[in-house]
């Protein structure tokens, strides 16, 4: 990715006229195929995920470019870690590595980085990184990265139930306006709103325990490509697929006054 600096628009205002009219402004990704990329080139595993990070540089920088608010991306989830130990050393020195070497392309991009998860159990050097990173962009007000590191939904929602029990006992929150909302403000990250569009690369048909309560409502993007060749035109075909969605929330479409079908 080159970087571009300054030339990060203002959120609100896609740079792309293309998909001005239904434009996500939280897009999340689980970034699937690195394994088999490489495996296809008769390569080690490990060669596609060191090659996945040519994608996350792409995909942020054009994301950013684009207007998008908030990209968050599958780097590593709660069940990673019962992958081969190599393997799991492996990903944990690039995740340290694109986090020192990324900087100066977060910083030119105004990019703000977050991360969600159980950050606690990535190895020292790999938070130490992160912190460093979350700290140097914190005051960027372009869009936000968010890397969904050691994640899990289901143990950010025992996490969150948790606090929210922990809370009602000690007479904190009133147990009888325990609503929806509630929940989500007991969520790791209670601000980012839900993602509006989720994109899965190498062509599985599931969510595999990423923002469970959150992607109620997100269109669903899945593509045969591996993560390694998901680039900026792979980005756009998404876009395009998404802005030619109507997104009904449960109700009807506007304009739609009766409707035969399903509005789910
Ligand atoms: C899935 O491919 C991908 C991962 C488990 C990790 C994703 C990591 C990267 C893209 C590189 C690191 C990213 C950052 C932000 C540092 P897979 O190995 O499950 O592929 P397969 O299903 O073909 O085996």
């Amino acid at each position: 990715m080159s970087a571009v600096p300054g030339s990060a628009p203002e959120p609100s205002q896609p740079a792309c006229a293309e998909f001005k009219d239904a434009f996500p402004a939280h897009i999340a990704i689980i970034m699937d195929g690195n394994g088999r990329w490489a495996k296809a080139r008769g390569r080690k595993r490990i060669f596609g995920h060191r090659e996945g990070i040519a994608s996350v540089r792409e995909i942020t920088t054009e994301c950013a470019r684009l207007g998008v608010q908030s990209l968050t991306l599958y780097a590593f989830s709660a069940e990673n870690w019962k992958r081969p130990p190599l393997e799991v050393r492996y990903l944990m020195q690039l995740l340290r590595l694109f986090l020192v070497q990324e900087r100066r392309t977060l910083m030119d991009n105004r990019v703000r980085l977050s991360a969600i998860g159980r950050l606690e159990r990535l190895p020292k050097a790999a938070r130490e990184e992160l912190e460093r990173t979350i700290a140097m962009t914190a005051s960027n007000t372009g869009m936000t990265l968010r890397l969904a590191l050691s994640y899990g939904s289901r143990s950010e929602i025992a996490d969150g139930l948790r606090r929210i029990v922990a809370d009602a006992r000690s007479g904190a929150l009133e147990e009888r306006a325990i609503d929806e909302e509630t929940l989500r403000r007991y969520l790791y990250d209670p601000l980012t709103p839900d993602p509006d569009l989720i994109i899965r690369t190498a062509g599985e048909l599931r969510l595999s325990n990423f923002l469970l309560w959150q992607a109620s409502y997100s269109e669903l993007y899945v593509t045969e490509c591996c993560w390694p060749e998901f680039r900026a035109a792979q980005l756009h075909e998404a876009l395009r697929a998404y802005s030619a969605r109507t997104r009904k929330f449960g109700g009807l479409a506007p304009g739609e006054k009766t409707s035969t079908g399903s509005s789910r």
